[in-house]
């Protein structure tokens, strides 16, 4: 089952899957956002917005308990309370646009970052570089990452972060647009950890982007050189 999303069109995703609501106005957010013609101000403003949602759905899925609290009448309220802490970890670089939108809704959050690369003779991701919390082990982990497109880099930071403590049920991959092939490939090497996007495409193309797609998130983001 979809939590959260679309069941018609997407029958078959896998309940790992979170897809964000389809509503009509996350519909004209990514309209904006995929047009070639956006211009980067707007670019960056829309993703945005769609990133907060991400984060804010992503957040729907940590572990909540049962806390009973006064208010300022005398009278109970019986609530809630977040259990366990939280730390975001991005995939350089596009992912690094995704944790303002994390900040925004968890205040001093801690975010480690994690660069992986093409190994030119090998073809396979390499990892270059990582700075994470050092206590990321106890912590519930938001993996962030744009486009999920092979899921070559995504099992890759998956992988540094299980060899860092964390347990693989305690990580929620958070992204824009998905391949499925990347669906595919994280969820079958990592069946435990949850995928959180906005939109589900069609494929890949033959150079690995996304279709139809946004084009070069990065590029797009931070205003450099690209599709
Ligand atoms: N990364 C991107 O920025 N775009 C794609 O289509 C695939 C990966």
């Amino acid at each position: 089952m979809v939590s959260g999303g679309t069941q018609e069109k997407h029958a078959a995703l896998p309940e790992q899957v979170v897809l964000l609501e389809q509503t009509p106005q996350l519909k004209a957010l990514m309209s904006i956002v995929r047009n070639k013609e956006t211009q980067r101000g707007d670019f960056i403003f829309y993703s945005d917005r769609v990133i907060r949602l991400l984060v804010e759905e992503a957040l729907n899925h940590l572990p909540f308990i049962d806390k009973v609290i006064s208010t300022p009448t005398g009278a109970k309220y019986n609530g809630l309370g977040f259990r366990g802490k939280i730390c975001g970890v991005s995939i350089m670089r596009a992912g690094e646009a995704m944790e303002q939108g994390l900040r925004d809704c968890c205040r001093s959050v801690r975010i480690g970052k994690i660069l992986i690369q093409r190994n030119e003779e090998t073809a396979m991701p390499q990892l270059y570089y990582s700075k994470l919390p050092p206590d990321i082990a106890d912590r519930f982990c938001l993996l962030l990452d744009p486009m999920l497109a092979t899921g070559g880099s995504a099992n890759k930071a998956i992988e540094v972060l299980i060899d860092h403590g964390v347990p693989e049920e305690r990580i929620l991959f958070v992204n824009l647009i998905c391949a499925p092939e990347g669906i595919e490939k994280v969820l079958a090497a990592y069946p435990r950890l949850k995928i959180v996007t906005a939109e589900i495409d069609a494929g890949l193309d033959e150079n690995k982007y996304i279709m139809p797609g946004l084009g070069d998130f990065g590029c797009r983001y931070f205003g450099t050189e690209g599709v």
